[in-house]
């Protein structure tokens, strides 16, 4: 058996998650590592190692200085702490825009070196090519059009995308381009509602949506955002979890612990037993 968690047979595939065009919403997160994978596993269809794992956790302004080796590591803790969900890695910034010979090694290195089953690749209209190379030589691609972050430093910082015609049209080319390259799924982010309406009419794949209303097939958002870990969130996200209060909290009374000696107690600590003579030294815990 190889590093991978589980087979991949176990797992939710590529194509249950295509056939649920107009079923039940997709459940969808982002996770990045092996302990949260294991507690959103049983209530998600995917899970995403987004890039946005640059800005969560790793203090990054943008998903740009995400690298390739990154996603690996994080998409092989996500793989062990999951059994049933469809893992998808993002390819990063870069990793995808040159050669199809380099965009298809390195999505190759992803679901060799992370066992997951599936990319994901924004989809400017300039890597549509590279996505049709990619699919028909067995990599699945998740797409991702309206809002595409890793376009920051062109667009000039994050904000919602088509609600002019003409950029409306840019959008739904996005999509057709995508679909036309043979994507399982499409990610829609930050667009009005109106046109997420009509890109899940027209889009034959799954539309999962992130500030794009409840017009998609499913939903997906940063876990972090929807835990309440950041003082402030874009206002698509609704917080089930108010995680920054729970770990201030929990941090401010485990430090008043220590200062005041309360922190370790009797039933924290090490105590020695009696040693019979040449006997080795054990610690026990006080039980
Ligand atoms: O990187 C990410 O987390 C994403 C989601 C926001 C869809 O792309």
């Amino acid at each position: 058996m190889s590093a991978h968690a589980s087979p991949a047979e176990s797992r939710i595939s590529v194509r249950d998650i295509r056939l649920r065009k107009g079923q039940d919403p997709l459940i969808c997160l982002t996770a990045y590592t092996a302990p949260m994978a294991r507690l959103m596993d049983p209530f998600c269809d995917i899970l995403l190692v987004g890039d946005s794992v640059g800005m969560v956790v790793h203090g990054l302004p943008s998903t740009v200085g995400v690298t390739l080796d990154m996603m690996i590591l994080h998409g092989q803790a996500v793989m062990r702490g999951s059994r049933r969900a469809l893992v998808v890695v993002d390819m990063p910034f870069g990793s995808c825009e040159g050669a199809p010979e380099v965009a298809f090694a390195n999505a190759v290195r992803v679901l060799q070196e992370t066992g997951a089953q599936a990319v994901k690749i924004e989809s400017a209209p300039a890597v549509i090519a590279n996505i049709r190379y990619l699919v028909e030589r067995g990599v699945p691609v998740m797409g991702h059009v309206g809002l595409r972050p890793q376009a920051v430093l062109v667009e000039g910082g994050f904000r919602a995308r088509g609600r002019e015609a003409e950029e409306r049209r840019q959008v739904l080319g996005e999509m057709q381009g995508a679909v036309e390259a043979g994507v399982f799924a499409l990610v829609i982010e930050g667009v009005a509602e109106s046109l997420a309406t009509e890109l899940t009419a027209q889009c034959p794949v799954p539309t999962i949506g992130i500030g794009a209303s409840a017009a998609c097939d499913g939903q997906i958002m940063v876990t972090e955002d929807m835990l309440g870990l950041f003082e402030s969130s874009p206002r698509f996200v609704r917080r089930y979890g108010d995680l920054r209060g729970l770990v201030a909290s929990a941090v401010e009374r485990y430090a008043n612990d220590v200062s005041a000696r309360r922190f370790p107690g009797h039933g924290e600590t090490y105590f020695s037993t009696r040693r019979k003579a040449g006997a080795p030294h054990v610690d026990v815990p006080a039980g």
